[in-house]
């Protein structure tokens, strides 16, 4: 062989060798970007030795383990063991505490050097995110569902990472198209894996009432039967709902039930005529019109009937939100809708939660504890501001997950405008307009309305790729924020989407890899 050949042959074993032996902690596809992060130059190796160790001071972390073992569990082919300590270990995984104020409630730090992994955060919730962090940090096959023979390298450095914005949530109508239990699981561990914190579950709507109510049972008997296009519809029984919340707990991810009232409730309508002033009951509707409907806002069963539902609700909800919609009641008269919105929160104040509620609600008097979700009206959210009320934002020009990509997506609408990739990435919370600003700001919310959805694939395609990017803009600092940097971590994340089998817009504007 000549010394050329040598040579090349030399180089050619360098290059490969250094890819299958990450070195450069900087150099990852973390999603969302992490605050801080330095590297030292070598690399952690998971093997089948190795140990997850947990702090005894803090008993939640044995779940935090568990989780972590399982999702390393299918593709190293390792049954890692858990180990409680007192002392830090010399090798390993260790999971542990630390008291650190910057780091706050979901921040955590890494720490990982050539024989040890270590994960610091304030509490279990902290410890979560960065499991997180540490599953994209593996090679992408860690996501595979049999064994694969890879050397499972973690560069090694520091990464010190906490969120911009304590609010960070995705929206999922059920009511226009009922999806069920185990398609709202799988969105929470897509969220999960996007550090996500709130899942707001739009439950009743002109088409259909999705929530199992022992007071009120026709609401599901009968508005629960169909949803658009004429389906058979569907609904939560109050155990599967608990064991939505209770799925989401686990994943350190709040669920805030919307009951959307006094427009968009034609299901209601349908199911008991008492709720009409005419005192008639409306028929069911399949189709997707919207501002048609309102309850009776000047009939004492009316607010009989919200009390019986927020009542049963809150109870079922431990976290400490419950959205009374508010949204184009183009049906009630103004003099009406008011004072309607002031005796609901009223009630949900009564029944122990905070009250969210769509911008509109900002022309009532709203208690200064109360949080308006952004969606279209700037006026309304100066209302807001006015009144000490803090904000959600969820622009639907830019963060509405039902909105087609371009004009030939094959789902979606597009009302509020295209949103292509880009254009779901590229906006601040803070400078979108004028009127507010990042203190007015509790965090953002990126929803999906269910005219055009029908089943889950339908619901993957218009979530992914998106999804990733209003990860981004809730949790990542804004400095360095760089779409042409962010384009080559989203693309490598196909390689994520294409292992799970997830049905993804491959967008033109994404480098995504060949095959
Ligand atoms: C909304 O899109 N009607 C909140």
């Amino acid at each position: 062989m000549s010394k050329t050949v040598l040579i090349i042959l030399g180089l050619l074993v360098a290059f490969v060798g250094r890819k299958q032996s990450p070195t450069d902690l900087t150099n990852n596809n973390v999603i969302p970007r992490p605050v801080i992060i330095s590297a030292t130059g070598n690399s952690f190796q998971l093997n089948e030795s190795t140990s997850i160790y947990i702090t005894v001071n803090l008993p939640e972390l044995n779940q935090s383990a568990k989780y972590l073992r399982e999702k390393l569990q299918a593709a190293t082919g390792y049954e890692l063991k858990i180990i409680p300590t007192k002392e830090t270990p010399s090798s390993g995984i260790y999971l542990t505490t630390v008291n650190n104020e910057e780091l706050g409630s979901e921040g955590y730090e890494l720490l990982i050097e050539k024989k040890l992994l270590t994960l610091k955060a304030n509490n279990a919730e902290g410890v979560f995110r960065g499991i997180q962090t540490i599953r994209q940090l593996l090679p992408v096959a860690i996501e595979k569902s049999s064994v694969q023979k890879i050397a499972w390298k973690i560069p090694t450095g520091t990464i010190r990472d906490f969120p911009k914005y304590e609010y960070r949530g995705t929206m999922l109508d059920v009511a226009r198209h009922f999806l069920g239990v185990e398609d709202v699981k799988h969105y929470l561990d897509l969220m999960a894996y996007y550090k996500f914190n709130v899942m707001h579950l739009h439950l009743t709507d002109d088409q259909g009432w999705r929530i199992e109510i022992k007071s009120w049972p026709k609401l599901t008997e009968i508005g629960g039967s169909t949803e658009v296009g004429g389906g058979k519809g569907g609904f939560f029984t109050q155990e599967q709902y608990a064991d939505i919340v209770n799925y989401a707990a686990d994943r350190y991810i709040t669920i805030i039930p919307e009951i959307d009232m006094p427009g968009h409730t034609n299901a209601a309508l349908a199911s008991y005529p008492e709720l009409n002033c005419n005192g008639q009951a409306t028929k069911l509707y399949t189709g997707t019109k919207v501002g048609f409907s309102t309850l009776c806002t000047n009939r004492e069963i009316t607010y009989e009937f919200i009390d019986d539902v927020i009542g049963e609700l809150a109870k079922l909800t431990p976290g400490p939100y419950l959205h009374i919609g508010g949204d184009e009641s183009h049906a009630t008269k103004t003099d009406d809708y008011i004072p309607f919105i002031e005796r609901v929160q009223d009630i949900v104040y009564k029944h122990g939660k905070i009250m969210i509620g769509w911008d509109e609600i900002t022309l009532a008097k709203l208690n200064k504890r109360s949080i308006a979700q952004y969606w279209a009206s700037a006026e309304n959210a100066k209302n807001a501001i006015q009144q000490g009320v803090k904000i959600i934002m969820s622009p639907a020009r830019k963060a509405y997950l039902d909105m087609q990509y371009d004009s030939l997506s094959p789902l979606g609408l597009h009302w509020a405008g295209y949103i292509e990739v880009d254009t779901g990435y590229k906006w601040n919370p803070a400078t979108l307009e004028t009127e507010i600003g990042r203190e007015n700001i509790l965090g953002i919310e990126a929803p999906l309305w269910t005219e055009t959805v029908t089943n889950r694939a339908d619901m993957e395609y218009l979530i992914f790729p998106r999804l990733a990017g209003y990860a981004e803009i809730g949790w990542s600092p804004t400095d360095g924020k760089s779409w042409n940097e962010y384009k080559h971590r989203l693309a490598s994340h196909g390689n994520q989407y294409d292992i799970w089998g997830i049905n993804y817009y491959r967008s033109k504007l994404v480098p995504w890899s060949k095959e």
